[in-house]
């Protein structure tokens, strides 16, 4: 694992149970259920009955019920002890649980009719080794869906004083960048709308859909403020990427 995957993980250790009731505020967890959560079942949801489902990077296990309800079988890995720690206590279902890096999974190979990975990929430098192992596991005719933060999101800068994000770098270049959550700083990598596309297309898939996502009407109430940056500012981008026969 690089020094950022170590440092990422060190973070997400330290804050287990802080982000885990973070994630169970609704209307701080806005942009996570009214924004992406609809945005990636979007794309699942015609392929989930009768399948085997990988939901890479489950973090505490906030969406174990969501998806086990819908799917044969369900299987969860995440790199984050205490997050890992957290989904088992809560969902107590032993043996599906797995600790490990994304890009070096313990699953046989053509394992999986559909992998699932929610805001992961951005804490990736180069795409290509976790694609390369997503393409191992799945099955022919499988599909890859996952979410990252929006390739425009990523070069806006946020300062709480703006009343709209500026543009503060370059879209051209792939750089990191760091993002705060509960007083942690964190780093992850934009990557360009071309380089995902070529990622996708480079280890075995094929771009079948894509979304990018806005919250639904009714969800307003809940967080008046994000619900109206998000209908201005795409801040997530979910892709269906399908595995060539
Ligand atoms: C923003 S959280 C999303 C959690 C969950 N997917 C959700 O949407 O509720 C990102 C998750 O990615 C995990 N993660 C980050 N880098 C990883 C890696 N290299 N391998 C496995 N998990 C990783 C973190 O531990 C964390 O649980």
């Amino acid at each position: 694992m690089d020094k950022h995957h170590v440092e990422n993980r060190r973070m997400y250790d330290r804050l287990g149970r802080d982000y885990a009731e973070k994630r169970k505020s609704e209307s701080q967890s806005f942009w996570n259920d009214q924004v992406e959560l609809p945005g990636v079942s979007q794309l699942l949801t015609p392929h989930l009955k009768g399948s085997t489902f990988l939901d890479l990077a489950c973090g505490p296990g906030l969406r174990t019920k969501y998806w086990q309800e819908k799917v044969e079988n369900y299987f969860a890995s995440d790199f984050c002890y205490s997050l890992l720690s957290i989904a088992k206590e809560d969902h107590n279902m032993l043996g599906k649980w797995i600790q490990a890096d994304a890009e070096n999974l313990p699953y046989k190979s053509k394992t999986f009719d559909l992998v699932l990975s929610s805001l992961l990929l951005h804490y990736f430098q180069d795409l290509n080794p976790i694609f390369k192992e997503v393409s191992r596991i799945i099955k022919p005719g499988g599909s890859f869906v996952f979410s990252f933060h929006h390739p425009f999101d990523e070069i806006l800068s946020h300062a709480p004083s703006d009343k709209f994000p500026v543009i503060l770098r370059n879209y051209h270049d792939e750089k990191s960048y760091q993002w705060g959550m509960l007083n942690m700083s964190f780093t992850s990598f934009h990557h360009k709308i071309e380089t995902i596309v070529n990622t996708i297309n480079n280890n075995g898939f094929f771009l079948d859909e894509l979304v990018e996502p806005r919250p639904a009407p009714e969800s307003k109430s809940i967080n008046e403020k994000a619900f109206a940056y998000t209908n201005r500012f795409p801040s997530f981008m979910a892709i269906k990427a399908t595995k060539r026969s």
